[in-house]
């Protein structure tokens, strides 16, 4: 081999290392695999899907696990969505010293998201946060959309928000994780639209869609497609279901 193709070897070699190192494990082997590594740092890896499609439980099992490393984690719940019994069952015994590490936002309204979100940035500095993860980010906003309001500013509310999320992923080099609920295309029953619009699609660099789905033995399974990603190819899907201490690939 000559020396230069060597040399370009070797550099994709460190560059792969790095891009590897940028991430935070999803909190399974079989999903860091698929997903090269886990969720990125520096970026928003958006999460979409129906009620009961997973994206709660891909939240806690990051959550969980970057939690028993010794290392802090912020979560906005404003589904109400998150039990600590499921926290303990992910995490066993040392579960207490485990939810001491992650922080708990739970806005109520759309009026207190906004609020929540005016906190985040001094939050990640003085409290050391490595991960933030907004479970899910339009519930309150679909909410707020049903008033007689100014739809203006609660869509511009959102933007801001989003923009938060972006840079405070990319400022503190963090993994950012957003989830979002969706509705039927009126004109593709077959496809689903997330709430919000466009706006969260293009400011996620990772786009992931879960589907609930049955396996071989008529057992609830999930379906996870990789919509778009900054290194590896789109439309890949890895299958999984739900057990009480993660999740387990279908092979
Ligand atoms: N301990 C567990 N064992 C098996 N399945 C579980 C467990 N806890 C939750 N689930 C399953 O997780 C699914 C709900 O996932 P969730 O993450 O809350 O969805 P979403 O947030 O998309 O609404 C349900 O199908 C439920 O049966
Ligand atoms: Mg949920």
């Amino acid at each position: 081999m000559d020396n230069l193709n060597f040399q370009k070897q070797e550099i994709n070699k460190i560059s792969e290392i790095e891009k590897i190192q940028n991430i935070v494990s999803t909190g399974s082997n079989e999903l860091n695999i698929f997903l090269g590594g886990g969720y990125e740092k520096g970026v928003v890896t958006t999460i979409f899907g129906p009620s009961g499609s997973g994206k709660t439980n891909l939240c806690l099992l990051a959550a969980a696990n970057i939690a028993k490393t010794n290392q802090k984690v912020l979560i906005i719940d404003t589904e109400g969505g998150i039990a600590a019994q499921r926290i303990k069952q992910l995490t066993g015994e040392n579960y207490k010293e485990v939810l001491e590490n992650i922080l708990f936002l739970q806005p109520l309204t759309f009026e207190d998201q906004i609020l929540a979100f005016e906190k985040i940035k001094t939050i990640i500095k003085t409290e050391n946060i490595i991960a933030v993860i907004v479970d899910s980010i339009a519930m309150l906003y679909r909410l707020e959309l049903g008033k007689p309001q100014a739809i203006f500013e609660t869509n511009s509310a959102l933007a801001r928000q989003i923009g938060t999320l972006v840079e405070v992923a990319r400022k503190q080099n963090i993994p950012v994780i957003m989830t979002n609920q969706v509705y039927s295309d009126f004109n593709n029953r077959n496809e689903v639209k997330m709430v919000g619009g466009d706006l969260l699609k293009y400011s996620s660099k990772c786009l992931i869609e879960l589907k609930k789905q049955t396996n071989q033995k008529e057992e609830s399974a999930h379906k996870l497609i990789l919509h778009k990603h900054r290194f590896l190819s789109p439309n890949s899907s890895f299958i999984f279901t739900i057990k009480k201490k993660g999740i387990e690939e279908e092979k």
